[in-house]
């Protein structure tokens, strides 16, 4: 159904069968197996947009998603120590079980997304961060501003302060700090590395867990699910930068033209919408770890798609 070029394995897995193995956890994305200490976190080539599981799956994502979780868990484990033991097959991690806290570590550095909504209808205030008047959507920040959110297993993530996660016993002060410095420490490196590769990127989500007396990094590094990716060269201040974007900020702009916003029945997604995900996925890995040139990737914008398919 693709054009994908790469040694992915081109069927599309929606449901990971791990014979004899006990399934944990069923996340929108990843399956999760138990292993006593360890977990296997199969990456199938489910994607969800706005808290809903869509109904196709893309091609070759599972198989990027792992391939850059691995690229980068393997580069910072001297920056934070993460939950990466090894790599069993393309889209299949062995890692270390840790007891999850339950926040999403965001962090951004340009202003864009649910940030530049709350900034464009006045709020002019992020985290305790004030923001000059008369930013554009997408520019730099004059500093990164992390805006954690709950991680609730059912609803909406909500807005977390400093104050509001340690009275309500999700984290102590001593780890609230030292997540938020590995969280922009993390942030250095990651940002530095993709700019040499010709990428942006502008906000990205993380989460840490406990395991023994130690915090370590869990979950994924940013990836096409949990960072915004853009390209460097075609950034352009004041404007949305979904055509070059190498991530999912594509499909919910796709989505919201259909009228969809995660209520209601999710719009059928057409070939090429899907081809144009699986582009994406399959870009922000081989980009990121130097396989291909990001300028070599065909993307098209979601009005160009939309003027192909109707
Ligand atoms: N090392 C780890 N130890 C414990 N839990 C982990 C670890 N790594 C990842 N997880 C959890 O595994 C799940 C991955 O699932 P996935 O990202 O596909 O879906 P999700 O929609 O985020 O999950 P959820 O159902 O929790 O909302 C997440 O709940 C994540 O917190
Ligand atoms: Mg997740």
């Amino acid at each position: 159904m693709t054009s994908n070029e790469g040694d992915y394995d081109l069927t599309i897995l929606l449901e990971s069968e791990l014979e004899d193995k006990k399934l944990l956890h069923k996340g929108k994305v990843r399956d999760i197996y138990d292993e006593d200490d360890e977990l296997l976190i199969v990456a199938t080539d489910r994607i969800s947009a706005f808290d809903r599981v869509m109904p196709r799956g893309v091609s070759g994502k599972g198989a990027a998603l792992t391939g850059l979780s691995e690229f980068w868990f393997l580069k910072t484990g001297h920056i934070m120590k993460n939950h990466f033991i090894s790599k069993l097959d393309d889209r299949t991690l062995r890692v270390r079980k840790a007891k999850r806290i339950d926040i999403e570590w965001i962090a951004r550095a340009y202003l864009y997304g649910s940030a530049w909504r709350a900034y464009s209808k006045g709020l002019h205030e992020i985290s305790g961060i004030k923001l000059r008047s008369g930013l554009q959507l997408a520019e730099e920040l004059p500093e990164t501003i992390l805006t954690p959110t709950t991680k609730s297993e059912h609803g909406h993530d909500e807005e977390l302060s400093k104050q509001k996660a340690i009275e309500s016993g999700l984290v102590s002060s001593d780890e609230w700090k030292e997540l938020e410095e590995a969280t922009f420490r993390l942030y250095e490196y990651y940002k530095r590395e993709a700019w040499l590769k010709g990428i942006i990127i502008p906000d990205f989500k993380l989460e840490f867990g406990r395991l023994d007396d130690d915090l370590i990094q869990i979950d994924e590094p940013p990836t096409h699910d949990s960072a915004r990716f853009w390209s460097r060269d075609k950034y352009v201040v004041g404007e949305k930068q979904e055509k070059h974007c190498l991530d999912k900020e594509f499909l919910r702009d796709f989505l919201l033209r259909k009228g969809f916003s995660g209520e209601g029945p999710i719009p059928e997604l057409p070939d090429l919408v899907i081809e144009q995900i699986s582009r994406r996925c399959t870009g922000a890995y081989e980009v990121l770890s130097g396989k291909k040139e990001i300028s070599s990737l065909s993307l098209l914008s979601v009005d160009e798609v939309l003027n192909i398919t109707g």
